[in-house]
This record gives C-alpha cells, structure tokens and sequence, in this order.
C-alpha cells in the first residue's frame, strides 16, 4: 500500500494562529485559524506584543483542534512542520518554539518552512500534481512581503524582485485607514472599490526604472493622502468625502497597484520564457486583482494558477504541504533552528 505521509504545520507569522494536519502535500484534513483581527483593529495594523501575546494564549488549543478535526492521533503524525521566517520575532518564535517542542517531546523529525514560499505552495497545492507546475513565475502578494520568483520546484526558489519598502498589502491597509475604512484594509478596499471609477483619478504608478522586477508602494499611499486631506494636513480626516468620492478613490488606488503588480509578473514570465504564473498571498483574494490577471495572462498566453480565496490569506495547510516536499528531499531542521524576521 501507498505510504501516506501526514504532517503537522504550524503558523504564527504575523496575526493569524493556524495548525493543519496534511497528508502527502494536498489533501487537507483540518486547517484551524484564529484570527487576531479584533484585537489589532482599533490601532489599524498588528502590534507586535498584542500579536505574540495572543498567540501564546491560542496555540496549545488550535494545534489540538487541528489533530481532532483531521482525526489524526498525535503519534501518527510523521513530520512537525513551523513558519521560522519571515515575520513578526515575538509571533514567528510562538508558532516555531511550540512545533519544536512537540517535535523534541516525541522525537519527531522538524521542518522549519519560509512563509513566502509556503504562500506560493498554497496557491498549487490544490493541483492533482503540485510537482507538475514547474517551473513556474511566482508573485507572492500580502501584508508583509510582495515579491516575485522564479520556482524549479516546490522548494527551490529564486528571488527576481520585491518591494523595496511598503508590501502591497500594507499600501491597502493603510489606504483603507486614510478612508476611514476598517482593518484589515484590503478587503473593505476591495468592497467598496466595485462601486468607484478606476480611472477616476490617475495615481502614478512606481515602475522603479524599465524591466524591474522591483516594486515600491509607499508613494501612492502619500498620494492618497494629499489626494483625501490636500495639503492642509491637519484637516484630520476623510469625512468631508462623499461615498462616491471615496469609492472613486479607493477604486483607483487598486486599480495603479493592480497594474503594476500584473505587468511586472508578465514582464517576468516573457523574460524567463516562463509562460505559468502562480499568484498567492493574502492580495491574492482582491477580486480586481483577480479579474485582471485572469484577463491580461490571456491575452499573453500565459497560465496562470492562483490561489483559491481561502489559502491566500495566512493558513497553516500551505505550511504542512511544502513542508511535505522538505520531507522528501530529507530536508529536515535541528531543533537550535531560530526565527528571522525578514528572508525570502
Ligand atoms: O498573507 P496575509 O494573510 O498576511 C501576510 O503574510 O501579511 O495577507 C494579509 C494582507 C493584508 O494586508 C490584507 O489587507 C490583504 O492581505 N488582503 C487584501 C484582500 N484580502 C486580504 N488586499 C486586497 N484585497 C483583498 N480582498
Ligand atoms: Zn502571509
């Protein structure tokens, strides 16, 4: 009989606690998130003490949540899988520190996993043959990182480009919040963009010299900014705005970092002669950015696999499948492994 490898992952890299037992790198038999995102919205982002706190206080139960859902008994777990970079230290070591100690308790082997990389495995993990996809253009989008690969394989992976200081998704958060919009911003954006013009205004787009693979978002947020206050900046907020006044913005502003985020990713799969794009992250989930690349890659001829909506945001089940292939390739981590806050 075929050998079924089933493995815990663990994730705590930012403000999401997830456990997920996998078996053989796709099929899912549990994935249990608790979400923070009560506890950061009144500050409109995530902040670092609040996060590791919370995490520590929910870990031991969703880790046993995970096990009970997916009706795997502790002992027939063949590998502990945890998010060791990059992240949040204080919520990166919660997650890694727990899987670690349950490896060393049992005497399982441990696999440390790169959270980038694993949302770019959650984007193909649904595939029949997630080995089949390659290679393969990655562009990773979310709240912490937005960047672009090139993958040979599940775990083999080289950085082409990345944001150089605010991640798309921190662009969304904070827009959101110039708009007296609530957090997390990029789903309130997204919701009310459907109902604004997004060429309403023309936000510059940073293409950071032709051909690069870079990206840089923090020059439309200041945009947004004096576009909502002008220049008298103590005007305070965005209540002198009309729903379609702030609809219109908040459309446009998706619609300049949607197309530079789309563009670069082609621009990459035409360099490489890579005609497959996969699209992951926590961005991921925006619906006109969705629309876009579905449109533009088909024009271009080029594939494209993105993530379904409820593997883009932060999940563990994308943990336990790369881990998977670590397994595999006998790539396994020593328990004096340490977290990084940042590394892609
Ligand atoms: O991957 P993720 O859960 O966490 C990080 O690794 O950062 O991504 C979270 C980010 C947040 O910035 C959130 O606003 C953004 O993803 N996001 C969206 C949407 N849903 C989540 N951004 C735009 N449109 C969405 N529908
Ligand atoms: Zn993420």
């Amino acid at each position: 009989m075929e050998e079924r490898i089933a493995i815990l992952g663990i994730e705590s890299s930012c403000d999401e606690t997830s456990a997920s037992v996998v078996v053989d790198g796709r099929e899912i038999l549990s994935c249990v998130v608790a979400s923070q995102i009560d506890r950061h919205a009144k500050f409109k982002g995530v902040v670092p003490e609040i996060a590791s706190r919370a995490h520590l206080e929910v870990i031991n139960s969703v880790v046993e949540e995970a096990l009970i859902k997916a009706d795997v008994e502790f002992g027939e777990l063949d590998a502990i899988s945890a998010v060791n970079m990059p992240g949040l230290v204080g919520s990166l070591l919660i997650g890694l520190t727990t899987g670690k100690a349950y490896a060393w308790a049992s005497g399982k082997k441990f696999i440390a996993v790169n959270h980038v990389h694993a949302h770019a495995y959650g984007a193909i993990m649904g595939s029949s043959e997630p080995e089949r996809v390659f290679p393969a253009i990655a562009l990773l989008v979310s709240g912490g990182h937005t960047s672009i690969f090139l993958c040979e394989s599940p775990i083999e992976m080289r950085l082409l480009g990345a944001s150089q200081d605010d991640a798309a998704g921190e662009a969304f958060d904070k827009v959101a919040s110039i708009l007296g919009l609530g957090y997390p911003g990029g789903p309130a954006i997204d919701r009310i963009a459907r109902g604004g013009n997004p060429a309403a205004i023309r936000f510059k787009r940073t293409w950071l010299g032709k051909g690069s693979l870079d990206f840089s978002f923090s020059g439309i947020k200041t945009a947004v900014l004096y576009r909502v206050r002008g220049t008298d900046l103590s005007r305070g907020d965005s209540s002198h705005l009309s729903e379609n006044e702030r609809a219109d913005i908040a459309a446009s502003f998706q619609a300049a970092v949607v197309e530079v985020l789309v563009e670069k990713a082609i621009i990459a799969c035409k360099r490489y002669e890579i005609l497959r794009l996969i699209v992951g992250g926590g961005v991921a989930a925006n619906s006109y950015l969705r629309e876009k690349l579905i449109e533009r890659t088909d024009e271009e001829g080029i594939e494209l696999i993105i993530a379904p909506i409820e593997l883009c945001t932060d999940n563990a089940a994308m943990v336990a499948g790369l881990a998977y292939h670590k397994y595999r390739e006998g790539l396994f981590d020593d328990l004096d492994c340490s977290v990084k806050s940042t590394g892609l």
